[in-house]
């Protein structure tokens, strides 16, 4: 599928999307989020991807929602349009694993898009930031919720309320991403982490999608039996029963998501 604004490849079991609008720092305009829906939808129901990578360019994940296409809207527009909405949706319905691999700036939206990713490695030259606030306004698709679970309300706080950027080290020292990269692997690095699940059971991937993500919908106790649960569903697949005898027997798992 041929898009404006975004490049697809499906390589070794992996959709790698690539935000591509090189004029605009990737600035997330309507086009490049429908066309991400579509191709995060393609992906989710193409039986070769097992796990999905979403990275933009050198320069710029993402540097946020785009200005000019939003600047003369009124409320009346943005409210019934629901903007951002319905764009974002298909990403948190999405059962495979996706890791945003980020790059320069993830502002804005972009930083909140790599927020509803499932975990962000950063290249060492990443900036993360919330400067919604210099432009008269809050973020839009979940920096003030997801942010604030991730680095807490202070940092949360710093981030929204001066709009200053944090840089790779302080985003993982703070909890924000998983890894940092140097630039020039940060790709590679990300297709090898996405290769790697690729290789588990989708049974067992989904069900850890299902319950980390159910962490930030419930309370504990019940989060506990949630897991618990799933932990004992998985018992009737021949999957856990492939990849406990493979241990046993010194040997790869061959999963067959069954
Ligand atoms: C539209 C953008 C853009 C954006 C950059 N550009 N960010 N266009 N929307 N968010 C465009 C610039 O206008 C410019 O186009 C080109 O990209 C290069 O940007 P420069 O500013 O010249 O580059 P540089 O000096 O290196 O600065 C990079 C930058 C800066 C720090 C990323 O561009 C910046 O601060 N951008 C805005 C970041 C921001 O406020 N994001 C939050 C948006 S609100 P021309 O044509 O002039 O060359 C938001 C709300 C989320 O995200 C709510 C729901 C999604």
């Amino acid at each position: 599928m041929a898009y404006e604004t975004l490049i697809v490849e499906i390589e070794d079991d992996v959709a790698l999307i690539r935000l591509n609008r090189p004029d605009a720092m990737n600035a997330l305009n309507s086009k490049l989020l429908e066309e991400l829906g579509d191709a995060l939808a393609g992906a989710e129901s193409n039986d070769k991807v097992r796990c999905i990578v979403l990275t933009g360019s050198d320069k710029a994940f993402a540097a946020g929602a785009d200005i000019k296409e939003m600047s003369e809207k009124s409320f009346v527009e943005v409210f019934t349009s629901d903007l951002f909405g319905a764009g974002t949706e298909t990403m948190l319905r999405c059962r495979k694993p996706i890791i945003a691999a980020v790059a320069g700036y993830a502002l804005g939206g972009g930083c909140e898009l790599a927020m509803m990713c499932d975990f962000i490695i950063a290249a060492d030259n990443a900036k993360f930031g919330q400067p919604e606030i210099n432009l008269g306004v809050v973020a839009g698709i979940g920096g003030t919720q997801r942010l604030t679970r991730l680095v807490g309300k202070s940092k949360s706080m710093d981030m929204h309320l001066t709009g200053r950027f944090m840089d790779a080290a302080e985003a993982e020292r703070s909890g924000l991403i998983s890894r940092v990269v140097p630039a020039a692997k940060l790709v590679p690095e990300a297709m090898a982490a996405a290769r790697k699940i690729a290789e588990k059971s989708a049974l067992a991937t989904m069900a850890v999608k299902e319950a980390v993500n159910r962490s930030y919908e419930t309370t504990l106790r019940e989060g506990l039996l949630f897991e618990r649960r799933l932990f004992h569903a998985l018992f009737a697949t021949e999957d856990q029963k492939e990849g406990m005898n493979a241990f046993l027997e010194k040997r790869q798992p061959q999963f067959r998501d069954k």
